[in-house]
């Protein structure tokens, strides 16, 4: 079965809508046909100033939520990313293998300080992609289901096994980004043509799924649509519209082109955003109760992450011995 990796940042109390079409929907979906393993990604969560408290409470909130979102920690193996050592030991030979002007070109980093610029930022938010390139290369990963936001550093992680690969012998496989086109990216509300962010989005512009379902649907009623009446899908003329179709065909599994014909003769964008802020309720009301229910337990989670931990380590710590191995360190005995 092929090998999938991925991961999630604990950054917030409660994941987007984006997060779920985007990525963690596709995690679940491939745990039965794959060997996968779900990462929520701590060490991450610290490249940019955080309050030790809310990190552990956010954890362990991810956590509860990947399962209600339907991961099966018996189909799959679901840790966190500071329980297995070799994530950070092989990010420290990675990092060894990076250019600095290649690194200096990821585009997020960019993002993350054009407006206050490199001086205040850490260097550990300049080296993040590098532990997430260890983070995949360490389970000699096959696929990667993320959003289109990840792209880029998917490229530095087969670069990188590339290139370790041809220096001291074949050691990585090469990983592929599984991106899914329809919800590669799911736009803010707000402002429809940037992509629903965490960090970035207005708090209107996102839908939380631990929100109080009342809220979620308010603000998909007040989501920015476009000039004109008609709703069809087109990106760049209709970038709101668009978005809400998205949206509705991901969450009621019916096509946009379906939904278009749905829409022709006499329904406006008023039925649009009641059908979507319906569907929206529907998924969010049960997972936000499923959640909450496992934050109930969590001592539980804490099994469950042990386990994952366990079995996440077995294979790691093999790849790095290789890894070390090549690369000529005296292997311990
Ligand atoms: P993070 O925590 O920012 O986001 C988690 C996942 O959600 C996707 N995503 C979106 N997809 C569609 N539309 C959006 N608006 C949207 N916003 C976020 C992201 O693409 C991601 O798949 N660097 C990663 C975490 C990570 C990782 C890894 C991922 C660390 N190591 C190894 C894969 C493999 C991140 O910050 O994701």
């Amino acid at each position: 079965r092929p090998r999938v990796f991925s991961g999630i940042q604990p950054t917030a109390d409660s994941f987007h809508l984006g997060n779920y079409l985007g990525a963690v929907r596709q995690w679940v979906g491939m745990q039965d046909d794959h060997d996968a393993f779900y990462c929520v990604v701590d060490l991450h969560a610290i490249t940019v100033g955080h309050d030790p408290a809310l990190l552990r409470e956010r954890s362990l909130r991810s956590v509860a939520q990947l399962l209600a979102a339907g991961l099966d920690p018996d189909r799959c193996t679901l840790f966190v990313q500071s329980h297995v050592a070799e994530h950070t030991q092989l990010a420290w030979i990675l990092g060894c293998l990076t250019g600095f002007g290649e690194a200096s070109r990821m585009t997020q980093f960019k993002d993350k300080t054009q407006r206050q610029g490199t001086e205040g930022a850490t260097v550990g938010l300049f080296t993040y992609p590098v532990l997430m390139a260890a983070d995949i290369l360490l389970y000699q990963t096959d696929q990667v289901p993320v959003g289109e936001d990840q792209r880029q550093h998917l490229e530095l992680s087969r670069d990188l096994a590339q290139r370790f690969n041809s220096r001291y012998g074949d050691t990585f496989r090469i990983p592929e980004a599984y991106i899914l086109k329809e919800t590669a990216k799911i736009y803010d509300l707000q402002d429809p043509t940037a992509k629903m962010s965490k960090s970035a989005s207005t708090p209107g512009g996102i839908i939380e799924l631990l929100d109080d379902p009342k809220v979620s649907a308010k603000r998909i009623r007040s989501a920015v649509t476009d000039s004109g009446r008609e709703i069809r899908f087109d990106h760049d003329q209709k970038p709101g519209v668009s978005n809400l179709l998205t949206i509705l065909s991901a969450l009621t599994e019916q096509s946009v082109p379906a939904l278009e014909e749905h829409y022709v003769g006499g329904r406006g964008y008023g039925d649009l955003k009641r059908d979507v802020a319906d569907a929206v309720v529907e998924f969010v009301t049960p997972f936000r109760e499923r959640t909450l229910a496992l934050l109930e337990d969590p001592e539980s989670l804490d099994n469950i992450l042990a386990r994952g931990a366990e079995r996440a380590r077995a294979v790691a710590a093999e790849t790095l011995r290789e890894a070390e191995d090549r690369l000529g360190f005296i292997v311990a005995k």
